[in-house]
Protein backbone atom coordinates (compact mmCIF):
# COMPACT_ATOMS: atom_id res chain seq x y z
CA UNK A 1 0.00 0.00 0.00
CA UNK A 2 1.89 3.50 -0.30
CA UNK A 3 2.33 5.76 1.95
CA UNK A 4 0.00 8.81 2.82
CA UNK A 5 0.78 12.27 3.34
CA UNK A 6 -0.26 13.87 6.95
CA UNK A 7 -2.34 17.23 6.81
CA UNK A 8 0.52 19.61 7.15
CA UNK A 9 3.20 18.79 5.00
CA UNK A 10 5.06 20.42 2.97
CA UNK A 11 4.87 19.24 -0.82
CA UNK A 12 7.26 20.20 -3.25
CA UNK A 13 5.65 20.75 -6.76
CA UNK A 14 7.93 19.73 -9.14
CA UNK A 15 7.39 21.26 -12.73
CA UNK A 16 8.42 24.98 -13.77
CA UNK A 17 5.39 25.42 -15.80
CA UNK A 18 3.38 27.81 -14.21
CA UNK A 19 -0.03 26.79 -16.01
CA UNK A 20 0.63 23.23 -14.12
CA UNK A 21 1.71 24.69 -11.09
CA UNK A 22 -1.75 26.59 -10.79
CA UNK A 23 -3.66 23.09 -11.64
CA UNK A 24 -2.10 20.99 -9.16
CA UNK A 25 -2.34 23.76 -6.03
CA UNK A 26 -6.58 24.09 -6.93
CA UNK A 27 -6.88 20.43 -7.10
CA UNK A 28 -4.83 19.89 -3.78
CA UNK A 29 -6.73 22.75 -1.90
CA UNK A 30 -8.98 20.64 -0.11
CA UNK A 31 -6.06 18.60 1.16
CA UNK A 32 -4.35 20.80 3.80
CA UNK A 33 -0.86 20.11 2.82
CA UNK A 34 1.91 22.96 2.15
CA UNK A 35 2.85 22.89 -1.94
CA UNK A 36 5.80 24.98 -2.51
CA UNK A 37 7.00 25.05 -6.30
CA UNK A 38 10.50 23.41 -7.54
CA UNK A 39 11.18 26.98 -9.06
CA UNK A 40 10.87 28.94 -6.11
CA UNK A 41 13.63 26.10 -4.50
CA UNK A 42 15.54 26.46 -6.98
CA UNK A 43 15.77 22.92 -7.44
CA UNK A 44 16.93 21.31 -11.04
CA UNK A 45 14.71 20.23 -14.01
CA UNK A 46 16.27 17.09 -15.26
CA UNK A 47 16.26 15.74 -18.35
CA UNK A 48 12.81 13.98 -19.56
CA UNK A 49 14.63 11.14 -20.67
CA UNK A 50 11.99 8.24 -20.14
CA UNK A 51 9.85 6.63 -22.57
CA UNK A 52 6.32 6.71 -21.62
CA UNK A 53 4.35 9.61 -19.34
CA UNK A 54 4.42 7.76 -15.72
CA UNK A 55 8.30 7.55 -16.28
CA UNK A 56 9.28 11.12 -16.89
CA UNK A 57 7.11 12.15 -14.16
CA UNK A 58 8.72 9.78 -11.29
CA UNK A 59 11.68 11.19 -12.68
CA UNK A 60 10.73 14.46 -12.00
CA UNK A 61 9.41 13.61 -8.57
CA UNK A 62 12.31 11.61 -7.40
CA UNK A 63 14.60 14.48 -8.58
CA UNK A 64 13.33 16.94 -6.43
CA UNK A 65 12.28 14.42 -3.47
CA UNK A 66 15.84 13.67 -3.57
CA UNK A 67 17.29 17.13 -3.82
CA UNK A 68 14.80 19.05 -1.83
CA UNK A 69 14.49 16.60 1.20
CA UNK A 70 10.45 16.28 1.15
CA UNK A 71 7.95 14.71 -0.89
CA UNK A 72 7.76 15.92 -4.31
CA UNK A 73 4.73 15.80 -6.65
CA UNK A 74 5.75 15.88 -10.22
CA UNK A 75 3.17 15.87 -13.50
CA UNK A 76 3.71 14.75 -17.02
CA UNK A 77 1.42 15.13 -19.10
CA UNK A 78 0.84 16.12 -23.02
CA UNK A 79 -1.32 16.28 -25.86
CA UNK A 80 -2.37 13.44 -28.84
CA UNK A 81 -3.81 13.27 -31.76
CA UNK A 82 -5.27 10.27 -33.53
CA UNK A 83 -4.48 11.43 -37.33
CA UNK A 84 -0.70 12.17 -36.21
CA UNK A 85 -0.28 8.40 -34.56
CA UNK A 86 -0.29 10.20 -31.20
CA UNK A 87 2.22 13.40 -31.32
CA UNK A 88 2.97 15.56 -30.57
CA UNK A 89 2.57 13.16 -26.83
CA UNK A 90 5.55 13.03 -24.53
CA UNK A 91 7.21 16.21 -26.94
CA UNK A 92 4.01 18.49 -26.26
CA UNK A 93 6.26 20.34 -24.42
CA UNK A 94 9.07 20.83 -27.41
CA UNK A 95 6.20 21.78 -30.17
CA UNK A 96 6.37 25.34 -28.37
CA UNK A 97 10.61 25.86 -29.38
CA UNK A 98 12.70 27.00 -27.07
CA UNK A 99 10.26 29.61 -26.24
CA UNK A 100 7.70 27.21 -24.80
CA UNK A 101 5.38 29.13 -27.12
CA UNK A 102 2.02 27.58 -27.33
CA UNK A 103 0.23 29.67 -30.20
CA UNK A 104 3.82 28.34 -32.34
CA UNK A 105 2.94 24.63 -30.46
CA UNK A 106 -0.66 24.55 -31.50
CA UNK A 107 -0.05 26.08 -35.29
CA UNK A 108 2.32 23.37 -36.31
CA UNK A 109 -0.35 21.04 -34.59
CA UNK A 110 -2.88 22.54 -36.88
CA UNK A 111 -0.43 22.47 -39.56
CA UNK A 112 0.41 18.60 -39.63
CA UNK A 113 -3.42 17.60 -39.29
CA UNK A 114 -3.98 19.70 -42.50
CA UNK A 115 -7.59 18.59 -43.40
CA UNK A 116 -7.48 15.32 -41.91
CA UNK A 117 -10.88 14.06 -41.52
CA UNK A 118 -10.22 12.07 -38.40
CA UNK A 119 -10.04 15.30 -35.66
CA UNK A 120 -9.88 12.45 -32.59
CA UNK A 121 -7.29 13.99 -29.40
CA UNK A 122 -7.14 13.09 -26.27
CA UNK A 123 -4.77 14.82 -23.31
CA UNK A 124 -2.75 12.04 -21.09
CA UNK A 125 -1.38 13.12 -17.19
CA UNK A 126 0.92 11.02 -15.56
CA UNK A 127 0.94 12.01 -11.26
CA UNK A 128 3.99 10.84 -9.25
CA UNK A 129 4.85 11.39 -5.57
CA UNK A 130 7.95 10.73 -4.86
CA UNK A 131 9.81 10.31 -1.12
CA UNK A 132 13.27 11.57 -0.30
CA UNK A 133 13.69 7.55 0.63
CA UNK A 134 13.36 6.58 -3.04
CA UNK A 135 9.61 5.58 -2.14
CA UNK A 136 7.31 6.32 -5.59
CA UNK A 137 3.90 6.31 -6.24
CA UNK A 138 1.97 6.76 -10.03
CA UNK A 139 -1.58 7.74 -11.36
CA UNK A 140 -2.78 8.12 -14.52
CA UNK A 141 -5.41 9.55 -16.30
CA UNK A 142 -6.94 10.81 -20.18
CA UNK A 143 -9.34 12.79 -21.15
CA UNK A 144 -11.14 11.70 -25.00
CA UNK A 145 -12.10 14.68 -27.27
CA UNK A 146 -11.59 16.15 -30.42
CA UNK A 147 -9.30 19.32 -32.25
CA UNK A 148 -10.77 22.10 -33.74
CA UNK A 149 -9.07 25.15 -35.57
CA UNK A 150 -8.87 27.89 -34.59
CA UNK A 151 -8.08 28.20 -31.07
CA UNK A 152 -10.52 29.46 -28.91
CA UNK A 153 -10.75 30.79 -25.39
CA UNK A 154 -8.38 31.92 -22.80
CA UNK A 155 -8.50 30.09 -20.08
CA UNK A 156 -6.02 27.40 -18.90
CA UNK A 157 -2.94 26.81 -20.93
CA UNK A 158 -0.50 25.02 -23.70
CA UNK A 159 -3.28 23.25 -26.14
CA UNK A 160 -6.52 23.82 -24.20
CA UNK A 161 -7.77 26.22 -26.42
CA UNK A 162 -8.05 23.45 -29.33
CA UNK A 163 -9.51 20.74 -27.44
CA UNK A 164 -13.06 20.11 -26.92
CA UNK A 165 -13.62 17.05 -25.01
CA UNK A 166 -16.39 14.85 -25.27
CA UNK A 167 -19.61 15.64 -24.34
CA UNK A 168 -18.51 19.50 -24.79
CA UNK A 169 -18.99 22.40 -26.69
CA UNK A 170 -16.32 24.62 -25.59
CA UNK A 171 -12.84 24.32 -25.62
CA UNK A 172 -10.50 23.64 -22.05
CA UNK A 173 -9.22 27.06 -22.85
CA UNK A 174 -13.01 28.55 -23.04
CA UNK A 175 -14.65 26.49 -19.87
CA UNK A 176 -15.06 27.82 -16.46
CA UNK A 177 -12.08 26.01 -14.94
CA UNK A 178 -13.85 23.99 -12.32
CA UNK A 179 -15.64 22.89 -15.14
CA UNK A 180 -12.19 21.20 -16.61
CA UNK A 181 -11.01 19.74 -13.23
CA UNK A 182 -14.09 18.19 -12.97
CA UNK A 183 -13.15 16.10 -16.15
CA UNK A 184 -9.68 16.56 -17.09
CA UNK A 185 -6.77 14.31 -17.34
CA UNK A 186 -5.33 15.95 -14.38
CA UNK A 187 -8.10 15.52 -12.81
CA UNK A 188 -8.73 12.11 -13.16
CA UNK A 189 -5.19 11.44 -11.91
CA UNK A 190 -5.52 13.35 -9.53
CA UNK A 191 -8.37 11.33 -8.48
CA UNK A 192 -6.61 8.21 -7.44
CA UNK A 193 -3.64 9.81 -6.39
CA UNK A 194 -6.06 11.32 -3.52
CA UNK A 195 -7.73 7.91 -2.56
CA UNK A 196 -3.87 6.43 -1.99
CA UNK A 197 -2.15 9.18 -0.87
CA UNK A 198 -3.23 12.31 0.28
CA UNK A 199 -4.47 12.91 3.85
CA UNK A 200 -8.09 11.90 4.05
CA UNK A 201 -10.80 14.65 4.14
CA UNK A 202 -12.92 14.89 7.34
CA UNK A 203 -16.78 14.39 5.67
CA UNK A 204 -17.90 16.67 8.26
CA UNK A 205 -15.92 19.65 7.65
CA UNK A 206 -17.48 21.89 5.08
CA UNK A 207 -15.75 25.06 3.41
CA UNK A 208 -15.52 26.86 6.04
CA UNK A 209 -13.14 24.52 7.73
CA UNK A 210 -15.79 24.03 10.56
CA UNK A 211 -18.06 21.06 11.47
P1 LIG B 1 5.70 18.28 -19.82
O1 LIG B 1 4.81 17.31 -19.06
O2 LIG B 1 6.34 19.27 -18.91
O3 LIG B 1 6.63 17.57 -20.73
O4 LIG B 1 4.77 19.20 -20.72
C1 LIG B 1 3.53 18.81 -21.12
C2 LIG B 1 2.96 19.78 -22.13
O5 LIG B 1 1.70 19.24 -22.56
C3 LIG B 1 2.64 21.14 -21.56
O6 LIG B 1 3.66 22.05 -21.74
C4 LIG B 1 1.40 21.53 -22.36
O7 LIG B 1 1.74 22.11 -23.55
C5 LIG B 1 0.73 20.21 -22.66
N1 LIG B 1 -0.32 19.99 -21.68
C6 LIG B 1 -0.31 19.15 -20.62
N2 LIG B 1 -1.44 19.25 -19.90
C7 LIG B 1 -2.17 20.19 -20.51
C8 LIG B 1 -3.45 20.77 -20.21
O8 LIG B 1 -4.13 20.46 -19.22
N3 LIG B 1 -3.85 21.68 -21.08
C9 LIG B 1 -3.15 22.08 -22.17
N4 LIG B 1 -1.96 21.62 -22.48
C10 LIG B 1 -1.47 20.66 -21.65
Amino acid sequence: MARRLEPGTRVIIATHNRGKFREIVELLAPYRLDPVSAGELGLPEPEETAEDFVGNARLKALVAARAGGEAALADDSGFSLAALGGAPGLYSARWGGPAKDFALAMRRVAEALGDHPDRRAWFSCALSLAWPDGETASFFGRVEGHAVWPPRGERGFGYDPMFVPLGADETFGEMEPARKHAISHRARAFEALAAACLPLLDPHIGETGKR
